[in-house]
């Protein structure tokens, strides 16, 4: 019987998901299938019931279900519980819900697969944003990564220290610090990895206005948006001679835990590969909007 998995979110019409799992079934030749599901605000639970029901294994999760999909689950992985937002359902085989949140792991493979496997050990990273997507993403570096320091600037600085007071729950040993943009010159000075979590820079937004000048030349710039691939300030990195990563890198990271959790029996247990080819097909597709 074919597979059945999904994403699940409203709008939908724009995920790239499909491309991305449809790509890995094609290329492990797998039974399967990976639709875009609609789901109209205020049915969720029912809709994930009738999914269930209807022989899928799971769903990925977008905006605007992140939240309601981690309060539905009885299984919640520590990513997911960190971040109260889950990008990835389970449907296991005792009838019960799993969630987990899998931007935290992707960020981190994607700044690993670019950055070299000498892990971000020790290193001092520069995270810009306090939202959602930050959450994630301090978590990640830190449980994954197990950097010497983040400072999270935020706009809004009083927003940057509440994450911070929220993260210490989980990470106590962790060392954070908090700041508004305008400390962005001494924390860029001994930055070694700045990575931009606004939603500034995305299309339709204004770009992240910082100047650039007080960054070593060494440290490198990661963007997790990819709409547009190169935003304004990966562009200007690039100038410079940073070294750039962008959310497409993050994006493919953050698939294939759930690719395997899907396809667990076929995939032998093993991650689906994040290849140029896979990342040629979300040009494509990106290309083609
Ligand atoms: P997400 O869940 O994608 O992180 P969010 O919770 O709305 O979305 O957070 C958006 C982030 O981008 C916030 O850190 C926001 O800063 P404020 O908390 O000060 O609002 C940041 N952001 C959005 N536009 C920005 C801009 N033009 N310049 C700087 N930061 C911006």
């Amino acid at each position: 019987m074919t597979a059945k998995a999904g994403v699940v979110g409203w709008p939908i019409a724009h995920s790239l998901s499909p491309v991305l799992h449809g790509h890995w079934l094609k290329q492990y030749d797998i039974d399967g299938s990976y639709e875009r599901i609609a789901i109209e605000p205020g049915t969720f639970p029912q809709r994930i019931a009738e999914l269930r029901a209807a022989g899928f294994r799971g769903v990925n999760v977008t905006v605007p279900y992140k939240e309601e999909a981690f309060s539905l689950a009885q299984k919640k992985h520590q990513a997911a519980q960190i971040t109260g937002a889950a990008n990835l359902l389970v449907f296991t085989s005792d009838g019960e819900v799993g969630a987990n949140n899998t931007d935290a792991s992707g960020l981190f493979d994607s700044l690993e697969a670019a950055l070299g496997r000498i892990s971000l050990g020790g290193k001092n990273i520069v995270l810009l944003g306090a939202g959602g997507a930050a959450r994630g993403a301090a978590f990640g570096l830190q449980h994954f990564g197990h950097v010497a320091k983040i400072t999270i600037l935020n706009r809004n600085k009083d927003r940057a220290d509440g994450l911070v007071e929220h993260l210490r729950q989980y990470l106590p040993e962790a060392k954070f610090l908090t700041g508004g943009l305008e400390d962005w010159p001494d924390a860029a000075a001994e930055a070694w990895l700045v990575v931009n979590t606004t939603s500034a820079g995305m299309k339709g937004n204004p770009p992240l206005e910082l100047d650039l000048a007080p960054l070593p030349i060494t440290a490198a710039v990661c963007d997790i948006v990819y709409n547009p691939l190169e935003t304004d300030l990966l562009k200007r990195a690039a100038a410079r001679g940073h070294k750039t990563i962008d959310g497409l890198g993050m994006l493919m990271h953050q698939a294939a835990p759930s690719f395997q959790a899907f396809f667990f029996e076929e995939m032998k247990g093993k991650m689906p590969e994040v290849t140029p080819a896979l990342r040629a097909a979300l040009v494509g597709a990106l290309n083609a909007r």
